[in-house]
């Protein structure tokens, strides 16, 4: 349906239907009228800053560990192939993952055995847990992660 159609429809029924053309705006009735407000999107101010967790020799590889950083727990896995980090408090009642068994890029929570994979947060068994992760960066070995105001990444 072209512009016209839909003008005419509206000047016949009584209601004003509005378009935009070419960043004008007009009305059924052929009269100018301001631009429809349209939604906004919304964007969120997130500080975000990469801080300082631990020295690479203070997580061996096949290992694990937790730290505080500000108002989180953050637990650190070293794999063979390199660091993850994922928020150290496990979903399920709040156990310790930092303290957990690493096996491969998997760890088991030391309190009831739930496992995550330590690169994407991924629970191993219920596809609709995903812990939350953190970007992690090794530095001068030094390990880095990035914490936002918005919290860990999902
Ligand atoms: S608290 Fe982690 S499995 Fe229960």
């Amino acid at each position: 349906m072209g512009l016209d159609a839909v003008l005419a429809i509206g000047a016949g029924s009584g209601f004003s239907v509005v378009t935009e053309v070419s960043g004008y705006t007009f009305s059924a009735l052929g009269l100018e009228v301001p631009l429809v407000a349209t939604p906004t999107p919304r964007y969120l101010h997130v500080m975000a800053a990469w801080v300082r967790v631990c020295s690479v020799v203070d997580c061996p590889v096949g290992e694990s560990r937790e730290f505080v950083v500000g108002d989180r727990i953050v637990a650190i896995f070293h794999t063979e192939d390199q660091f993850f980090a994922l928020d150290g408090v496990c979903p399920h009642q709040g156990g310790p993952l930092g303290k957990g068994k690493l096996q491969g890029s998997t760890v088991t929570c030391p309190w009831h055995g739930w496992q995550f994979n330590v690169a994407t947060g991924q629970h191993l068994t219920n596809a609709s847990v995903c812990h939350p992760r953190f970007e992690l960066r090794v530095v001068d070995d030094e390990v880095l992660i990035c914490v936002s105001d918005a919290g860990a990444t999902s």
